[in-house]
């Protein structure tokens, strides 16, 4: 294992909406790498934070009637709060809002300005807002369409700064062939050679002010902000004090890792390789690409609206097992599908039947003992040697599964040694040697099933810190001082502890009966997204809409136009008023008395200075509209959805 420090960082997200659990995967990721490294003895950095400027964010705040400022120190706090819940252990928080990034940002664009790596130019090109890049009309699929997102991109011709990132293509090229690591899975190292096969462009730096002015300012234009992907990717080097501690960055620059999704490959393969060159830095050493959580076989993510929300879940089921299903389902570098069925089907294997077994067991026996400590063991037979191997090689594995970056194959083997020590248990039969009165044995057995519950808790502690530090503290260890060296010798559990209940870490999760359950089926199970993805809403949008059955008491006709009806509507026990635009379909007697359905929670609102609480439903095509109503009698003030 390599003993220089360890640096990691995640990609700073969006703050234009909520953390989703393709977030919270990677951060989760860092964090448990990171943890992992600690174990090694590996002094480690780890870092991650938010992306803040640019159009997303800027279009985020106009939608939610705030500043740019306040969209973002509204929405950073969702992300820090979920860290928080989930257990996350960074070293450093980014924010590109922060002065500490923005100074860094301006000394680099003024540095590359005045060494002529930038320029200015007009520009003609296609702006996909949802990427915030940049095409050039041959890149276009069908039309308009963005190549990476595939949906419609605005055509743009305007006067612009260039970063002269063309002239690093054959050494990029020659870098990428020549570091084997740089890019991981190495399928991406390929599809970034792919990408460079074709002349690489200048990349576009600002933004006129015109058009976008949430941004960093050029310090030698200010008539432009910088482009949010050069502002962001240089996150990566400002946090850890380039230009401003070189003490700092010395120690932990280069990276070991940058994680990220397959998704802003290019970005951090392309772009960002080629600003270091400029920049005369170092290359990270892994930029390191995982796969997608798909629901159905679409892309989880904010624009499509299919989100699973990871603090319901961490709520629900407890925040490590969330954590160990994240890490030990998806295999490192390929996509995986994020059903609540599939966490259920993992947690009740790996988690509450395996682990939950083989501790319960082991604790359970030796408080049953007339002195529940940690036995004295006699010479191991052959049972004994074959499970302490079994143990031992998911050590082994483990470390090997940290080198290669397979985690989930690491966690495997872990399992893997619970299940052995079931097995273990089973030939052994503890139960039998203290009927038989065999206490050698039987302290034997009870030694070997300890130490490896030592061993088995520190390994899957990174992944399952919390439930980890409890089955230690019931075998009288504690966690400070976790190291993979006492994890690799057999035998450093000390005999004479008291051990101590733990209680049932993972319950199991019966497969609920009640109504909760169609409710979370529909969250959870692939949700079919058609062709016009933009418009689509999540569950959480939806409900976000209370919808009730209302009875209608009276109705008039407003005078002085002819499309609006006045009516009285009841809602349970409320009265309220409601001005619908039916007038054209219905006449007054034709409603009175009906129950229809209407959105409850509408701010109130003039129309035509009639106040208007609330807004009814109607089906409409062409010059037809009918009135939702409910099938058969249904009291008013019932919840619709
Ligand atoms: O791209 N599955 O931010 P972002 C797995 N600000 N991971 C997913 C995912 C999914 N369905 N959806 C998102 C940005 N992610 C830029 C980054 S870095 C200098 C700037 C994770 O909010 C994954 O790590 O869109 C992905 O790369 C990242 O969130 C994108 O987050
Ligand atoms: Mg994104």
């Amino acid at each position: 294992m390599p003993k220089s420090p360890f640096y990691i960082t995640t990609p700073i997200y969006y703050v234009n909406g909520k953390p989703h659990i393709g977030h919270a995967y990677t951060t989760v990721l860092a964090d448990v790498l990171t943890r992992y490294y600690k174990l090694l003895g590996i002094e480690s950095h780890f870092l991650t934070g938010t992306d803040e400027h640019g159009s997303k964010v800027q279009e985020a705040a106009v939608k939610n009637h705030m500043t740019p400022q306040e969209q973002c120190d509204t929405t950073v706090g969702n992300f820090i709060e979920l860290w928080k819940k989930l257990d996350i252990y960074y070293d450093d928080f980014i924010r590109t809002t922060e002065e500490r990034h923005k100074t860094i940002v301006r000394k680099i664009l003024q540095d590359l300005y005045d060494r002529e790596l930038i320029y200015k130019a007009e520009y003609k090109g296609w702006y996909c807002v949802p990427c915030e890049r940049f095409f050039t009309e041959k890149d276009l699929l069908e039309g308009n369409l963005c190549p990476e997102c595939k949906r419609p991109t605005n055509e743009l011709v305007e006067s612009n700064y260039f970063f002269k990132m063309s002239s690093y293509q054959e050494w990029l090229i020659d870098y990428i062939n020549t570091h084997p690591s740089f890019i991981l899975p190495s399928y991406r190292a390929n599809e970034t050679l792919g990408f460079l096969r074709q002349p690489l462009g200048d990349l576009c730096v600002s933004r006129p002010k015109s058009r976008l002015s949430w941004g960093i300012e050029l310090p030698f234009d200010k008539d432009y902000v910088c482009y949010v992907w050069f502002d962001a990717l240089v996150n990566y080097i400002s946090a850890v004090g380039y230009m401003a501690d070189e003490k700092k960055f010395n120690k932990w620059w280069p990276a070991s890792y940058h994680l990220i999704g397959k998704d802003i490959l290019t970005t951090h393969t392309v772009y960002w390789p080629t600003m270091l060159k400029s920049m005369n830095i170092e290359m990270p050493k892994t930029i390191f690409a995982h796969g997608w959580w798909l629901t159905g076989d679409q892309k989880m993510g904010k624009s499509l609206g299919n989100t699973v929300n990871p603090m319901d879940m961490a709520e629900k089921y407890g925040v490590d097992a969330f954590k160990y299903f994240l890490m030990a389902e998806m295999v490192l570098g390929q996509d995986a599908t994020f059903t609540e069925d599939a966490f259920i089907s993992k947690y009740n294997t790996d988690l509450a039947n395996d682990l939950g077994n083989f501790l319960n067991r082991v604790i359970k026996f030796i408080l049953k003992q007339p002195s529940p400590i940690i036995p004295e063991p006699g010479i191991n037979d052959d049972n004994d040697i074959e499970f302490k191997n079994e143990v031992m090689n998911a050590v082994n594995a483990m470390e090997t599964a940290l080198l290669e970056m397979k985690l989930n194959k690491g966690i495997d083997a872990v399992i893997a040694s619970v299940r052995a020590g079931n097995r273990y248990m089973e030939k052994t039969a503890p139960w039998k040697l203290a009927k038989e009165g065999n206490l050698e044995r039987l302290n034997s057995v009870l030694y070997n099933t300890a130490e490896a519950l030592r061993i088995i808790s520190g390994l899957l502690y990174p992944v399952i810190p919390e439930k980890a530090s409890v089955i230690r503290k019931a075998l009288g260890i504690g966690d400070e001082k976790l190291i993979i060296d006492d994890l690799r010798i057999w035998g450093k559990l000390k005999p004479g502890i008291s051990v101590t209940d733990t209680g049932v870490l993972f319950p199991r999760i019966e497969i609920e009966k009640n109504e909760e359950k169609t409710k979370e089926k529909a969250l959870s199970a692939p949700i079919q997204v058609s062709e016009n993805v933009v418009d689509m809403i999540s569950i959480d949008d939806f409900f976000k809409a209370k919808l009730k059955t209302a009875k209608i008491l009276k109705a008039e006709k407003v005078t002085k136009t002819d499309k609006l009806l006045k009516l009285a509507i009841e809602i349970g026990k409320e009265e309220r008023q409601i001005v619908a635009g039916i007038a054209l379909f219905y006449t007054p007697e034709q409603v009175i008395g009906k129950t229809i359905v209407i959105v409850s929670n509408l701010k109130p609102a003039k129309i035509c200075g009639i106040e208007s609480h609330g807004m009814l439903l109607a089906a409409k095509i062409d010059d037809k509209l009918k009135l939702v109503t409910v099938d058969g009698e249904i009291p008013s003030g019932a919840s619709v959805g």
